[in-house]
């Protein structure tokens, strides 16, 4: 079984939900306490062993590839002043020579379409995926949980949890089979069906491990929902001849590309943290009890 070792992560969408922000900074670069939430998703590929970060880019992201290499004036500035903990931290963040790649989707064309333009770098092997805006907060990574599971069941996993009954119709739901190390065979694969016809209350988030014949599927893939070609269309396809199996994850996922998502990330991470959890802790009490709607917020 071929060991996955790389890692791709999609950041070329627009961001429309996060506007006007996003008109200059990529939604990744937003920070949750005091790194980008993409730090957040490589640390966590990192855990897992990936040792390679691919990066599929889009316009206006070039501040990404920035944040991934030296900045030489601040380390030499740095240096100079003494600065030897914040030194220490960047160097410790810094992707090895050789081992961040970054590739262009020139048009937003879907998340299938990313990740298809990722398959030079890919190549013939087996490799992750993370959705950069899903951050998750557990004591052990999801992914490293799913490469487990992918070292007992070879194939296909993805990362799933749990929904309302009700919300079925919303996202991409799985089937459950047999329980499998720490996860469960997959028996079908959905997309957004109503609550009757769901298999299960499981959805499709945010992590994958794949193989690479997807890649073929998504070369001649149409498009679906939203016009775009869909990640989760090119899966149902691969589904026919591989097998999948999915880890629940149980931690916390915050989904950064939606304010909500962004702002409980910020507190969940806060309270992690245990320089700063009771100051935070003690402003948010004082906050809840005397901030109250205004009419002049502006929305
Ligand atoms: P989203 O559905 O969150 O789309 O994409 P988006 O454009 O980033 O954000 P909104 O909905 O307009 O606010 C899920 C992931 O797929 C990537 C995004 O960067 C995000 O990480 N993506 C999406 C691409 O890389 N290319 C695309 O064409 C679409």
């Amino acid at each position: 079984m071929q060991k996955v070792r790389k890692a791709v992560f999609p950041v070329a969408g627009l961001g429309t939900r996060f506007l006007p922000a996003t008109k200059a900074i990529p939604k990744e670069m937003l920070t949750v306490v005091d790194r980008p939430v993409i730090q957040y998703v490589v640390d966590e590929a990192q855990e897992a062993g990936i040792d390679h970060l691919i990066f599929v880019t889009g316009r206006n992201k070039g501040v990404i590839e920035d944040y991934f290499d030296i900045q030489v004036e601040l380390s030499n500035t740095l240096a100079e002043r003494g600065k030897s903990v914040e030194l220490k931290l960047l160097d410790e963040l810094q992707p090895k020579p050789g081992t961040a790649s970054f590739t262009r989707q020139q048009a937003p064309l879907g998340l299938g379409h990313a990740i298809w333009c990722a398959r030079d770098l890919v190549g013939n092997e087996p490799f992750a995926i993370l959705l950069p805006d899903m951050i998750m907060q557990a004591e052990k990574g999801c992914l490293a949980e799913m490469v487990a599971l992918y070292e007992k069941t070879g194939g296909n996993v993805i990362s799933v949890e749990q929904c309302a009954p009700e919300e079925t119709h919303k996202y991409g739901i799985v089937g459950k089979g047999d329980a499998v190390g720490n996860g469960f065979k997959i028996t079908s694969m959905v997309e957004k069906p109503a609550p009757e016809k769901a298999p299960s209350n499981y959805l499709i988030s945010g992590r994958y491990i794949l193989q690479p014949e997807i890649f073929d599927i998504l070369a001649t893939q149409e498009r679906g929902a939203g016009n775009e070609i869909q990640l989760t269309d090119g899966m149902l396809k691969l589904a026919e001849t591989q097998d999948f199996a999915a880890y629940p994850f149980t931690g916390r996922t915050f989904d950064c590309g939606s304010k909500e998502g962004f702002i409980e990330a910020n507190v969940a991470f806060a309270l992690w943290r245990p320089d700063i959890r009771e100051k935070v802790i003690g402003n948010m009490e004082k906050l809840l009890k005397t901030v109250e709607p205004a009419d002049n917020a502006v929305i």
